[in-house]
């Protein structure tokens, strides 16, 4: 399979040209290690229609496998990416947070206050990721080897997950 991902950074600063977009650098660099391959980045403000405009794109014009978001995720009155990602996803998919979460609060408290979300938009993977370089990347190094399996299945590519857990030393 192809492995096409993108990445929408959040950030009213950063959108405005006051902010350089360093948490994102550091998304794009963990997914090509990973085997994916950026074809479209961009930087918006925290706007819940242009997030949503930005990610039915990806999904439904540019059928993008992947689709990144980083920022908006926290407390703040602007914070809505989790909001606009759940007004245009199909079916959630709570697990990948869940792990985001689960992983985050090994490394410190504050992984709660992300209310990031994820979800399926016919046949692209949405995920949220907090903002900062370094809540960013702990977050997506937390998910991002299961979630090629994940679509796999999703695009129809995939072996058998029996097989898959033998794999990995499962006993049948
Ligand atoms: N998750 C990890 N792994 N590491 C972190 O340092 N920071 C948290 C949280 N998640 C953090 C983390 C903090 S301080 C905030 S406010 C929230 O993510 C939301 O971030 P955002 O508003 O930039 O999306």
């Amino acid at each position: 399979m192809k492995y096409r991902a993108a990445l929408i950074t959040m950030s009213d600063k950063g959108s405005q040209g006051l902010r350089e977009d360093t948490a994102g650098d550091a998304v794009v660099k963990i997914l090509e290690e990973n085997g994916w391959d950026v074809e479209y980045r961009t930087l918006i403000p925290d706007d819940f229609q242009q997030i949503k405009e930005e990610l039915i794109k990806c999904a439904d014009e540019m059928k993008i496998t992947l689709a990144v978001t980083c920022g908006g995720t926290g407390f703040s009155l602007r914070d809505v990416t989790p909001e606009a990602t759940l007004a245009v996803v199909d079916r959630e998919v709570r697990g990948i947070p869940e792990a985001m979460r689960a992983e985050s609060m090994k490394i410190t408290p504050m992984g709660m206050l992300s209310r990031a979300a994820a979800g399926l938009r016919k046949q692209t993977l949405i995920i949220n990721l907090p903002g900062s370089r370094k809540a960013a990347s702990e977050c997506l190094e937390a998910v991002i080897k299961p979630i090629k399996h994940g679509v796999e299945v999703l695009l129809g590519e995939a072996g058998d997950c029996a097989a898959l857990h033998l794999a990995e030393g499962e006993k049948e």
